[in-house]
Order: structure tokens, then C-alpha cells, then sequence
């Protein structure tokens, strides 16, 4: 492993919270073939919100499907799903109110690659972009050209916004600031989860290798909640959010986009299991350059670590998969000979004092 001494790594590792039996999770099983490690079984992994869409791609795996086909029907399945206020149908919107959705998709066999950001009234933009990688020669349509691209395809436009996404939006609008003239609602308007989600923001990544060793992957969000109209994020930059090389690894995020398009993160994670990095190291030490890439004051709390989260899922040539956060939170999920299953997400720190 050249420029990066493992033993430092693992040592680092366990200081943060990281030990060795954390790592070695997520070790496959893989058979031995001409001299050489392959898997004998698919490995689809998805972000938290991935359940559906890890087994839906592992079902067209086993079914012989390219892995961009599974991925991609994976997703469909959250962007159709309402309940989901962070992909697709129900997204989240922009400052405005409208929902603009980003997604890029790329194909490990081709290293080809396509992509959609702000995109309005088309529920499935993961879809959007396979066909930008497909039917053009461009690897990125944005807004109204992207629209009208995918109407071109047949596509069929329609509210994205739901009621319940709706009441999310206009809650932040009213309690926004006391200089304006909306006025907060009375508390009863407020349901349960209305405050609570004011502050999060996600994303579906999910990426996969079939038994084949073929990769691809696929990251598709509604973006930053109430963001500024035409802000694009790091889902649909290939590099960024996304990124696959055939002969090396698939990686993916979520979390703040920004830092992302900063440090061209996916494509670091799989530069990183290049050099000889395990999934889960090569995701815990793009994190590690984020956090050293931090700098601005307003992004800092009072120990100097980020404000924000990033977490990255990703998969290696020989099948072995992991993950990794800036902040130790939440799950994701993976599906290999073993069966769908959630597992927690190593964190380079523990615990964050601040959401942004
Ligand atoms: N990672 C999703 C976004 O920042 O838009």
C-alpha cells in the first residue's frame, strides 16, 4: 500500500472507536479462481433507506440482470415511495416549494456514465440518466433542458410535492425568521415528525457487483432541504456523489453534497481501494480528508471538527464491501450469500455536537 501505512490506519482506527472486529465484518466469503480472488456470489449495498432497493437489485442479479439494471430498478422503488422525503415522489423541496431532483448513474463494463441535476415533474431521474448515458453523447443534462429530454423519452411530468412534504416546506417557511410577514403556525398545525425533519437532509446510493465481477452504481436524491433553486449537489457529479471503475471498485455518498464536490470523494474512495485499502478504510479516510479540508470557520464547531455528515458505501473487486462516516450514525444495508442485513456505519469520531 504505497503513501499510506496500513498498521498507522488500523491503529488510528481503533482509537476512534473503529476496532478491528468492526472491520472484519465485513469481510465476504470469495472463492479462489485462477490464482486470483472473485466473487462467487452478487453484493449489491445501499444507504440506510436502501432495504427495498438492496433486495430488488439482488432478485435481478440473481436473475442474471446487468448491475445497472438492478440498481437502478433498486431505487425506482424509493423514488416512487412517498415516504421517503429525500429521493424521488415526496422529495423535500427547494426554497420555493418545487421539488428538484438530481441523480447520476454510471456503468462499471462501458465506464460509461450519465446524469440530471435540478430536474422538475419527473418522479424517476435515476432512470433520466441512464438514458443521458445511453442516448446522447453528453454525460449531464440539467433543469429544463433535462426535462424536456426526458419528455422527448416519454416520460409523463407531475407534482412531485406531496401534502406531507408540503406541510414540512411551509412549516420552515413560517418559522424562518420574525422579519418577514409569515407568522409561525399555532403548535396544534404541527405534526409529530414536521419539526424534526426540518433538519435532515439524505440521498439513496446503491452499488453492486454481480458474479460476473461486473460494478455499477447509482446515487439519486432530492437534494438539500429548502435549498436555493438550481443548487446542484454532489449526487449527479460523477466523482463526487457516484463513481466506478470495473477493475478496481464501486463507491457512493450521502450526506452534505458540498463537501463532496469539494474533495471529488467517491472517486477518492475507489483511488483509495486502488492502493489497497479495504472498503471500509478507503471510506473512513476520505472522511479523514474532509475533515482535514475544513476549514471555514462556520463549518467548525468548537473542537474544530466538521459541522456536517458524510457517509460513503462501497464495494471492491473482490466482493468485499464497507462504509464509513465522518460521524458515527446510522446504518446501511447490504445484501451477499448471507442475506439482506443493516449494519451500522463506522465513524471517524464518535459523536457530532452540531447538525447542519
Ligand atoms: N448528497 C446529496 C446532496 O447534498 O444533495
Amino acid at each position: 500500500m504505497s503513501g499510506l501505512k496500513r498498521r498507522d490506519f488500523l491503529r488510528k482506527a481503533t482509537v476512534t472507536g473503529l476496532g478491528l472486529p468492526l472491520l472484519s465484518l465485513f469481510r465476504p466469503v470469495v472463492a479462489r479462481s485462477r490464482g486470483r480472488f472473485q466473487p462467487d456470489h452478487p453484493v449489491v449495498i445501499s444507504s440506510g433507506n436502501g432495504e427495498q432497493a438492496v433486495k430488488k437489485a439482488m432478485e435481478l442479479l440473481q436473475g442474471g440482470s446487468d448491475p445497472l439494471d438492478a440498481v437502478i430498478a433498486g431505487v425506482n422503488l424509493v423514488e416512487d415511495d412517498p415516504n421517503d422525503i429525500t429521493v424521488g415522489y415526496g422529495g423535500i423541496p427547494n426554497e420555493e416549494g418545487v421539488v428538484q431532483l438530481d441523480a447520476s448513474v454510471m456503468h462499471g463494463p462501458t465506464h460509461n456514465a450519465g446524469a440530471v441535476a435540478a430536474l422538475e415533474n419527473i418522479r424517476n431521474p435515476s432512470k433520466v440518466a441512464r438514458l443521458v448515458m445511453e442516448r446522447t453523447d453528453h454525460v449531464l443534462l440539467v433543469g429544463e433542458g433535462a426535462l424536456k429530454f426526458a419528455k422527448a423519452h416519454g416520460f409523463r411530468e407531475e407534482n412531485l410535492l406531496t401534502e406531507r412534504a408540503r406541510k414540512i416546506w411551509l412549516y420552515w417557511k413560517e418559522t424562518l425568521n420574525d422579519r418577514d410577514d409569515w407568522l409561525p403556525p399555532p403548535p396544534k398545525e404541527i405534526e409529530g415528525d414536521v419539526r424534526r425533519l426540518v433538519e435532515t437532509h439524505g440521498t439513496i446510493h446503491c452499488c453492486a457487483m454481480d458474479s460476473r465481477g461486473d460494478l455499477a452504481g447509482v446515487t439519486t436524491t432530492s437534494g438539500l432541504f429548502f435549498k436555493i433553486p438550481g443548487r446542484v449537489g454532489d449526487s449527479p457529479i460523477i466523482g463526487a456523489g457516484l463513481y466506478v471503475d470495473n477493475a478496481v471498485g464501486a463507491a457512493g455518498s450521502t450526506g452534505r453534497g458540498e463537501a463532496n464536490l469539494k474533495n471529488l470523494s467517491s472517486f477518492m474512495v475507489v483511488e483509495y481501494m486502488r492502493r489497497g485499502l479495504s472498503p471500509t478504510e478507503a471510506c473512513l479516510e476520505v472522511c479523514k480528508r474532509i475533515a482535514e479540508h475544513t476549514k471555514l470557520p462556520r463549518l467548525l464547531d468548537e473542537s474544530g471538527r466538521p459541522r456536517f455528515n458524510v457517509k460513503f458505501y462501497a464495494i471492491n473487486k473482490k466482493g468485499e464491501f464497507g462504509a464509513g462516516a465522518i460521524y458515527q450514525e446510522g446504518h446501511f444495508w447490504v445484501y451477499d450469500r448471507q442475506g439482506p442485513r443493516k449494519l451500522p456505519i463506522p465513524g471517524l469520531y464518535k459523536r457530532r455536537m452540531h447538525r447542519k
